[in-house]
């Protein structure tokens, strides 16, 4: 077990395993490109160790270079994207193929394919030590890649956590054992955004609120926006499999969390089988759902005063608020025997300053 700044990494790949990983996928490239001449393209920093090993072990002529990214990753609003080192200038009509040291939601992967389809290269592959196949979501297939990993927050070999832990000359992944995971579960308006503010400063806990990422969607005028939209303006929940991914990705975003509150997930038994399966598979559990429980009265007056300055539409209207409750009662409450099942629903008094109820979460968060 290794320590690097607040958190615990136990060892996941030797060095004999990592170097026989970069010896596959230089093997798989020299197949291909004998008589080439290849540009490799290092992507930085990550990279820099497995462009080093990958070159010994390539037996053929080559070129090298690298480029960066900035750390503010995406396109501009011109749909420039920013580098901080910039592509090599001899690329006009060449074979380039990028070192990448892992692909996981293929966040970057889908900038570099744009930073490249505006040069002249003969062709552009991927080569990538690390590919987490089960998160990957991009469109462009990965080429080449030494080893398929689980999606687990790895370090070591160019590999860090916050700038530390990539000299390791092994591959570590984070221990998952003192991470907390909370579902807030609880009627529109019982307080679960609210009181998941205090409790994810208390515990340093990443807070995902299906619902904001849904509005941030809207606002953004993106596809899973639009079409979210239809059903939340009505008060009716969005279709599983639409939520599922979308919860999944954002998991995936903030692999070295703490633990998760999730707020507004699951909302069906669907839901709820899919997060734990997925959880599972991260070597993660749900520690607690905690309920936040209030009568219909007081919910409908906090929203409808909410409303009036949130512009949220389903909000404005009480029989939009109904049906909220409707889809709660026919869909999300079911899920209290799930959770009851599996001994992990607690209850708490969701009426009450705010204070109060931080109080009364903290007390079966502490006695978890
Ligand atoms: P979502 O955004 O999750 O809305 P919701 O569940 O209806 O709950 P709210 O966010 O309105 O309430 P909250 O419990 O967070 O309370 P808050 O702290 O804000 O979902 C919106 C829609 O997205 C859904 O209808 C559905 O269409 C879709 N969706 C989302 N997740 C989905 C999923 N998993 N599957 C399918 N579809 C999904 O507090 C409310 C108000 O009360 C605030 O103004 C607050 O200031 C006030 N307040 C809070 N605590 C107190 C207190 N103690 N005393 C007085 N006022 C208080
Ligand atoms: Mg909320």
């Amino acid at each position: 077990m290794i320590q690097l700044h607040d958190k615990y990494f136990k060892r996941f790949l030797s060095e004999k395993e990592i170097l026989l990983a970069v010896q596959r996928v230089a093997d798989q490239v020299a197949a291909d490109y004998k008589d080439k001449t290849p540009i490799f393209v290092g992507v930085l920093n990550g990279s820099f160790m497995f462009v080093s090993d990958f070159l010994k072990a390539y037996p053929h002529p080559c070129e090298v270079s690298f480029v960066k990214l900035s750390s503010y990753q995406g396109l501009t609003s011109t749909g420039i994207v920013e580098t901080l080192l910039d592509l090599p200038d001899n690329i006009e009509g060449r074979s380039v193929i990028i070192l990448e040291d892992i692909i996981d939601t293929g966040r970057t992967l889908k900038e570099l394919v744009h930073l490249f389809s505006n040069t002249n290269v003969k062709e552009f592959k991927i080569a990538s030590l690390f590919y987490k196949a089960e998160v990957y979501n991009g469109e462009y297939a990965i080429d080449y890649f030494g080893l398929e990993i689980p999606d687990r927050f790895i370090v070591g070999y160019g590999l860090d956590y916050k700038e530390l832990g990539r000299n390791f000359r092994e591959v570590y992944q984070l221990n998952q054992k003192h991470m907390i995971n909370l579902v807030l579960f609880g009627k529109p308006g019982a307080g679960k955004g609210t009181q998941a503010q205090f409790l994810k400063e208390q515990y340093n806990l990443q807070h995902i609120s299906t619902g904001d990422v849904f509005r941030y969607n809207i606002k953004n005028g993106t596809d899973l926006g639009t079409l979210a939209k239809s059903y939340i303006d009505k008060g009716d929940l969005v279709p599983d499999e639409v939520t599922i991914k979308m919860l999944e990705d954002e998991v995936a975003k903030n692999q070295e969390a703490d633990g998760f509150i999730f707020d507004g997930f699951p909302r069906t038994v669907a839901q709820a089988e899919a997060l734990d399966n997925f959880l599972e598979s991260k070597d993660m559990k749900i520690n607690a759902t905690i309920a936040l429980e209030a009568n219909d009265e007081v919910l409908i007056q906090r929203l409808l005063e909410r409303g009036k300055v949130s512009g949220r539409t389903d909000d404005q209207d009480k029989d939009k608020i109904r049906n909220r409750f409707d889809e709660y009662n026919s869909k999300t409450a079911p899920l209290k025997t799930y959770y009851e099942e599996q001994g992990k629903f607690h209850s708490v008094n969701g009426i009450g300053t705010i204070a109060e109820i931080t109080e009364r979460l903290t007390k079966v968060i502490e006695g978890l």
